[in-house]
């Protein structure tokens, strides 16, 4: 059996960057059951088996077809023993009972539970999930201290977790565009995150605002939040400085303006009707409490106060200098598996240091500058990849 000439021009690509990831494509069957244990291995804090499973899943999202047999997969790169196995036990028995019983295991369903709401982290949830705690409705009935986000997140669990339509990020992107031309005339919003790869839904919806005069952008976040605040667009905000000084990227920052790479993470409080969904919306969430999710056991409601007339919407904005905007663009388009390949490709076969700010070439010993994704991909020494096949 000689694998078909796509699948080798694919084997070739070990990197999620060099590859077209479209959004739909031909294996769910098995993409889904892997992107389940790379999610149950992030819940319980193994990184390395996560991103093993989730670039396994990556290759099969990139095959012109659906895998039939073991031997479709010859040559292809990604593919772990691990991930071999489960593969190969659904093309066999239709399913994996490693994946099934992890999909029902009581801890896999409440670590899921507990980290959908905003604001709790894996280390939170394991240490509520160890005091007998399984679902939001029991985080709302005991007297854990909660900090301001995460009180945010069980008031408003309800509306965080249903998806975010497209019309709903439009319409949020209406407000924004609103906001920042109220108070810096000439600054431009861009959707990026999930939405600009064509996600039909989201968990939220980020936007990146720049302005083409260099330093203009300097203090926009707090005044743009101050004009949703009077306006009361917004349940929750909490802007932070760049978080990026305090991460571990590595050496690619230049040196003076990071400090003025601004992050808001918030909840918009979206008038129904301002989304076009006035009616359906609001009518097939009414009598669901726990939302989405639909995994508490109990059927007490969360202490939710909710007009029927708006639903509290996450919304991530970050503001970044008009130098940087096309490393900004690239880092916050996603998806993460996509930003982490770029990055592992940029150390591993470049020699370079590529972040949200800036690439820079540890042989040449400086920063290479470019305005646009395509410039980047270039300096990389890869092919453009549109966002829309980012989604690895
Ligand atoms: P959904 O929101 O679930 O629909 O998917 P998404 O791809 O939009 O995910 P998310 O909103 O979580 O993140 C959007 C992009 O921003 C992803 O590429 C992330 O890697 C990136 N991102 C998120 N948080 C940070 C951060 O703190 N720093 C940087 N540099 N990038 C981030
Ligand atoms: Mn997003
Ligand atoms: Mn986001």
């Amino acid at each position: 059996h000689t694998p078909s000439p796509v699948i080798s021009a694919v084997s070739a690509k070990s990197y999620a960057c060099q590859r077209r990831t479209p959004l739909k494509h031909h294996n769910l069957f098995l993409t889904e059951p892997l992107e389940l244990l790379a999610e149950n291995a992030e819940l319980g804090e193994n990184e390395g088996r996560s991103v093993a499973f989730r670039r396994a899943a990556a290759i099969l999202k990139t095959l012109p077809l659906a895998v039939k047999r073991m031997e479709d997969l010859q040559g292809l790169p990604c593919l772990g023993d691990h991930s071999l196995r489960v593969v190969k036990e659904i093309l066999e028995y239709g399913s994996s009972q490693e994946v099934e019983s992890t999909r029902h295991s009581e801890q896999f369903q409440a670590m899921k539970a507990l980290t959908g709401i905003f604001g709790v982290g894996v280390k939170t949830a394991d240490r509520w999930f160890r005091e007998g705690l399984r679902c939001p409705a029991d985080v709302a009935k005991s007297e854990q201290r909660l900090n301001s986000s995460q009180q945010a997140g069980l008031l408003h669990h309800e509306d965080l977790s249903q998806h975010v339509s497209r019309a709903e990020a439009d319409a949020i992107g209406q407000i924004v565009e609103r906001a920042v031309q109220e108070v810096l005339p000439g600054a431009h919003i861009t959707l990026i995150g999930g939405f600009r790869r064509g996600k039909e839904t989201g968990h939220d919806v980020d936007f990146l605002i720049t302005h083409p005069e260099e330093g203009k952008e300097e203090g926009l976040m707090p005044k743009v939040v101050q004009w949703l605040e009077t306006q009361d667009l917004l349940l929750y905000q909490k802007t932070t400085r760049n978080s990026y000084l305090e991460s571990k990227e590595g050496p690619a920052r230049p040196p003076n303006n990071m400090d003025r790479f601004e992050r808001c993470f918030s909840i918009f409080k979206l008038e129904r009707r301002a989304s076009g969904e006035a009616h359906s919306s609001a009518q097939a969430t009414e009598g669901e409490p726990g939302g989405g999710e639909g995994r508490a056991p109990g059927p007490e409601p969360l202490p939710q106060r909710r007009p029927a007339g708006w639903k509290a919407v996450r919304v991530d904005l970050v503001v970044s200098p008009f130098s940087q905007f096309g490393f900004a663009l690239l880092g916050w388009t996603g998806s993460k598996l996509f930003e982490r390949e770029l990055r592992r490709w940029a150390g591993r076969e470049k020699n370079m240091s590529l972040s949200s700010h800036a690439l820079y070439d540890n042989s040449k010993g400086c920063y290479l500058r470019a305005s646009t994704e395509e410039e980047i991909f270039s300096h990389l020494g890869l092919d453009y990849i549109p966002p829309c096949d980012r989604n690895a």
